[in-house]
């Protein structure tokens, strides 16, 4: 056997196994192959990463994904509760839940299963039934009286009498100064801000507690009798001198629907824009502006 013949059975001339040596021989075939192979496979692909029928692909699928309004969860019962609320003000002092159950919808500083920390918030609630909650509205008639002319006192009565004391209860909402005061020591650099946000705190609880009444089956609407009568609600209660009432919420069965509602175009009052990435990684790969290489956007305006 020739020393190149004993190569190729994979045995040194001194008859020492070489276990490489067939490998080798093979490597080297496919090694003179595999780089070309490889470089045809990355071409192909390039091209059709950049084919119109890949992008139209590629791109029906970002735009499905990303508009797959399916409900996941529980939002579609959600929206239809927000869609649900309106002003309620012919209202009976039925109730067709438990006044505990109301108790429990109104987050009030004696709900005890709140935690702490959410009772130190600044927006409070306190609910009204039966005598105070008649209470309420005598309290309402009796400051407004001298304070406004003959004519206005007989709307108001009248409204007062027919709907609001006529209901099942009122919802007391109030904002609590004494933690926006130590927000505004321990965050001095949005001091101005503190009171605003605890106003809009007031007005999302105010907004739960309406929709979350309606969705119970009561109707309710949303007063503003405050500030002229502050003091005589905190005397009458007891509440304390740091709690500053924002509305009222009269609340009871509604005795008939509410009034036709008209709407502006939706187009004049909301706009909203949706951006979805539209190209395809190879677009940006290619594309020679380093800084324009994340995916191009696609911005369409609509409405809601
Ligand atoms: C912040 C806010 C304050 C309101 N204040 C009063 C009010 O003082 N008296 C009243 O009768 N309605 C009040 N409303 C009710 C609005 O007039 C009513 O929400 C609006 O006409 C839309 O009708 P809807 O509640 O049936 O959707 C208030 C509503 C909001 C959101």
């Amino acid at each position: 056997m020739t020393s190149s013949e004993s190569t190729r059975k994979g045995h040194a001339s001194d008859g020492a196994t070489l276990p490489s040596a067939r490998p080798q021989a093979r490597g080297g075939t496919f090694s003179g192959v595999l780089p070309i192979v490889g470089a045809v496979v990355v071409l192909l692909l390039a091209f059709l990463f950049n084919t119109e029928p890949f992008q139209q692909a590629f791109n029906t699928a970002q735009t499905s994904a990303s508009s797959d309004v399916s409900s996941t969860g529980t939002s579609d019962a959600f929206l239809a509760a927000v869609k649900t609320r309106r002003s309620i003000y012919t209202i009976t002092s039925e109730s067709p839940i438990p006044d505990d159950k109301v108790v429990q919808i109104v987050p009030t500083p004696s709900n005890t299963s709140r935690p702490p920390s959410t009772r130190s918030r600044p927006a409070c609630a306190v609910v009204l039934f039966g005598d105070a909650h008649q209470k309420l509205w005598q309290i309402v008639l009796h400051t407004l009286k001298p304070k406004v002319s003959p004519e206005q006192y007989e709307m108001t009565e009248a409204k007062v009498t027919s709907s609001f004391a006529a209901g099942h209860g009122t919802v007391l909402f109030f904002e609590d100064s004494a933690p926006v005061t130590a927000l505004q020591t321990a965050y001095p650099s949005y001091a101005d801000k503190f009171p605003g946000w605890a106003q809009h705190t007031s007005g999302m609880l105010q907004f739960i507690v309406w929709t979350t009444l309606e969705n119970e089956g009561l109707g309710a609407s949303l007063q503003h009798y405050a500030p002229l009568i502050t003091p005589q609600v905190l005397a009458a209660w007891g509440l304390p001198d740091t709690w500053e009432l924002v509305a009222q919420m009269p609340f009871g069965t509604p005795s008939a629907p509410p009034g036709e509602k008209t709407f502006s175009p939706v187009e004049d009052r909301i706009k909203f824009s949706v951006y979805r990435r539209v190209s395809t990684a190879w677009d940006a790969w290619r594309s020679p502006d380093r800084s324009a290489r994340s995916f191009e956007i696609e911005k369409s305006c609509g409405q809601i």
